[in-house]
């Protein structure tokens, strides 16, 4: 996002009108960019990257033969990122979550909360954190980073940056600036 001033600007623009009219959990559907922008960014820098689970019994699949006892991985950073599911995969297109492309997405062709019986039990509340927290901060500030290249990552057990992320941070209006 903090390369992207212009989806920024979009998101604050939907942050503000958020904010100024009471912001009830049924005003969250209004925050359509913000969301877009969230679900774009957990596809291509996926908290979650890799997700295993250990077979309790033998499976035959169309590629594979799975043992009782195997170790199976499935790796988000991957699938969110295969052309056969997604138009111009490397690219940040907020947009492509905003119409009716979501609704033909295989199930576990985007699956950053995971799925299946042990999917995270806090989608819905994590979604209604991010995108509440998103309209606060971008309504007010404008976050700026000075690469625009993707910055070296590591997997750990979660997805993070290996050496921080610097950000310029200043307010949208004003003249209060800061850098940290
Ligand atoms: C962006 C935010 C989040 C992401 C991407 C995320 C992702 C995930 C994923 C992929 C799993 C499945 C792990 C597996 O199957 O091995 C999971 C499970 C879980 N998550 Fe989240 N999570 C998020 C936020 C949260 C929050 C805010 C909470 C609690 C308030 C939470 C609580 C849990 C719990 C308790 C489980 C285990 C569910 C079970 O095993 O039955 N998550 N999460």
């Amino acid at each position: 996002m903090a390369q992207r001033p212009d989806y920024q600007d979009r998101c604050a623009e939907e942050g503000k009108r958020f904010l100024s009219h009471g912001s009830s959990s049924a005003d969250l559907d209004s925050l359509t960019m913000i969301r877009g922008t969230l679900l774009e960014s957990m596809r291509l820098i996926p908290p979650v990257w890799m997700q295993g689970r250990q077979a309790v019994q033998d499976c035959e699949m169309p590629d594979a033969s799975i043992r009782r006892g195997d170790l199976v991985y499935m790796p988000q950073f991957l699938l969110h990122r295969d052309p056969r599911f997604f138009e111009h995969p490397d690219d940040f297109l907020p947009e492509r979550w905003t119409g009716s492309f979501e609704r033909g997405l295989h199930q576990f062709a985007y699956y950053p909360f995971g799925g299946g019986p042990r999917i995270c039990i806090a989608e819905e509340f994590a979604m209604a954190e991010m995108r509440i927290a998103l309209a606060h901060f971008l309504a007010q500030w404008r976050f700026q980073v000075d690469s625009s290249e993707m910055p070296a990552l590591n997997p750990f057990i979660t997805l993070r940056p290996k050496n921080g992320l610097k950000l310029r941070i200043s307010r949208r209006e004003g003249p209060n600036y800061k850098e940290v």
